[in-house]
C-alpha cells in the first residue's frame, strides 16, 4: 500500500477506483502481500518444514482460501462450517486440523467421515465422544490432546488462551490422565500434543516458556508424538510504532525443542498470513460539528469490523487522496450504527475531509471481514482480490433481499 502521486494505491490499482467501481464499503485484499506473507512464513522456519494450517476463522473467504491452498497450506477448523469451507476450498484432508473446546458429535462424526489428519481434543469427555463414535464406525481416529500450558502470551486479555483460567485445554495432570485413556482405546490413536496461548503475540518469550512446558510435560509421559502442533499468535504491527516479533528466537528455540523431541511441527496461523492483506474502503456519509471534535460518520461500521468496539483495536486509517490542508479539530470516525461503541478511531491533525471523501482503514484483513455480521439489518461487503493488474470479486455485496 503506498501512495502514488497523492492517490492511495493497493499494488498500483487506486483504491478511490475501486470505491467508484464497486461501492463501499468493501473489502480489498492484496494477492502480491498474501503471497509475501506465505513465503516468509515458510522461509522463517524453512530448517524443520512445518505443516502451516491457516486458521480459516481468520478469514473465510472460499476464493481467498483458494489461493491460499495453492502455495501447500492445510487448515486448522473449528467448526463444521470452517471444515467444510476447506474442503470446498480443495484443501487435503491430511491438512486439517480441527480444534475447539465445543465439537459437537454431529462435527466429529462429519470430521471423521472426512478422514481429516487431526481432531484436537481439548477434554475428558470429548475425547469419550470421539472414542464412542470412531467405536461406531469402526474406525481408528487419529487424535490431538491440546495442553492448557498456563502461560501468559502477554497479549489482549481477550485474545489470551493458554493460562489456566482459560476455557482452552487440559492441564498438566489431566493430560496424563487423557494420555493413558487414548492408550487403552482401540479406536483412538493419540498422535498429537496441541497449544495455543493466545493471538497477536509480538514477544518471543511466551512461546519460549510454552516450549517448555510441553518439553517437560513429554518427557513426564513418555508418550511419542507424531505432530507437536504449536498454534498460531503471531501478531504484526498495528501502527509503525510497536515491536515486531523475533521470529529467529522462535525458530531457534523450536530447533532447541526437536533435538529432544523429533516430530513434525504444526503451525496454526491466521493474522500473520492475511492480516496485512486486507483494507477497508469506505465513504464519508457526512461531516458532524461538534464543540471538542467532528464526527465523521462512514458507511462502514461496527458490523463491517468489530475490532475496535471488541477490544479497542485501532486501524491505520488513511484518506484515499492526500491534500495539504489539516483539520483543526479532532477527528471521531463513526459508524452509521445505534450504539455508542461504534467508533473506529479519534485521530489528531488528519487531514480536512468533506462529505463523500473516501477513508481506507488498514490491516484488517484478519478478523475484519469473518467476524462482520448484520447487525441493524446492515448488509455485509463486497471483498475484492487485487492480482497483478486483475481486480476481481471474490464476494459479492449481500443485497437486503438476502436479509429479508
Ligand atoms: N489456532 C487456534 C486454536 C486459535 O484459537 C486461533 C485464534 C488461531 C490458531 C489463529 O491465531 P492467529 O495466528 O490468527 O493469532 N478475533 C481476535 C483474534 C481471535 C483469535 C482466536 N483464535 C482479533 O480480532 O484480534
Amino acid at each position: 500500500m503506498k501512495y502514488i502521486k497523492k492517490k492511495l494505491t493497493i499494488d498500483r490499482i487506486k483504491l478511490e477506483d475501486i470505491a467508484k467501481k464497486f461501492d463501499t464499503p468493501t473489502y480489498c485484499y492484496s494477492y502480491t502481500q498474501l503471497k509475501k506473507n506465505i513465503n516468509n512464513f515458510k522461509k522463517n522456519f524453512k530448517t524443520f518444514s512445518p505443516l502451516i494450517c491457516f486458521a480459516i476463522k481468520s478469514n473465510t473467504n472460499l476464493n481467498l482460501i483458494k489461493e491460499i491452498k495453492k502455495f501447500g497450506l492445510g487448515a486448522d477448523v473449528v467448526s463444521m462450517g470452517e471444515l467444510m469451507m476447506a474442503l470446498k476450498a480443495g484443501m487435503s484432508p491430511k491438512k486439517i486440523v480441527f480444534s475447539g473446546v465445543g465439537k459437537t458429535s454431529n462435527e466429529i462424526n462429519y470430521a471423521i467421515d472426512k478422514k481429516i489428519l487431526l481432531i484436537n481434543a481439548e477434554s475428558k469427555s470429548e475425547i469419550k465422544e470421539i472414542d464412542r463414535i470412531a467405536r461406531i464406525k469402526k474406525k481408528k481416529v487419529q487424535i490431538g490432546i491440546r495442553l492448557n500450558p498456563n502461560t501468559d502470551a502477554k497479549t489482549l486479555s481477550q485474545i489470551s488462551t493458554g493460562k489456566k483460567e482459560n476455557k482452552f485445554g487440559v492441564n498438566e495432570k489431566t493430560f496424563f490422565e487423557l494420555v493413558n485413556y487414548c492408550k487403552s482405546s482401540k479406536n483412538i490413536s493419540l498422535e498429537c500434543l496441541s497449544v495455543h496461548i493466545g493471538s497477536q503475540i509480538l514477544d518471543h518469550k511466551p512461546y519460549e516458556k510454552m516450549l517448555n512446558v510441553v518439553d517437560k510435560t513429554i518427557t513426564k509421559t513418555k508418550h511419542k508424538f507424531k505432530f507437536i502442533d504449536l498454534g498460531g499468535g503471531m501478531g504484526i504491527s498495528y501502527d509503525n510504532r510497536s515491536k515486531k516479533l523475533n521470529y529467529n528466537k522462535y525458530n531457534i528455540a523450536i530447533k532447541k525443542f526437536l533435538k529432544k523431541h523429533p516430530s513434525k511441527i504444526i503451525f496454526e496461523p491466521g493474522r500473520s498470513i492475511v492480516g496485512n492483506i486486507g483494507f477497508l474502503i469506505s465513504k464519508v456519509i457526512y461531516i458532524k460539528e461538534n464543540d471538542k471534535k467532528n464526527f465523521v460518520i462512514l458507511d462502514a461500521a461496527m458490523n463491517d469490523l468489530m475490532r475496535p468496539a471488541l477490544y479497542g483495536a485501532n486501524h491505520k486509517t488513511l484518506p484515499s487522496v492526500k491534500k495539504n490542508q489539516i483539520s483543526k479539530k479532532i477527528y471521531e470516525f463513526v459508524g452509521p450504527i445505534c450504539e455508542s461503541t461504534d467508533k473506529f478511531t479519534s485521530l489528531k491533525k488528519f487531514q480536512k475531509l468533506k462529505e463523500k471523501d473516501i477513508v481506507v482503514m488498514c490491516d484488517v484483513g484478519a478478523y475484519g471481514m469473518s467476524l462482520s455480521s448484520n447487525y441493524n439489518l446492515r448488509p455485509k461487503p463486497a471483498e475484492i482480490l487485487i492480482k497483478g493488474s486483475k481486480i476481481r470479486v471474490i464476494k459479492k455485496r449481500q443485497k437486503h433481499t438476502d436479509l429479508m
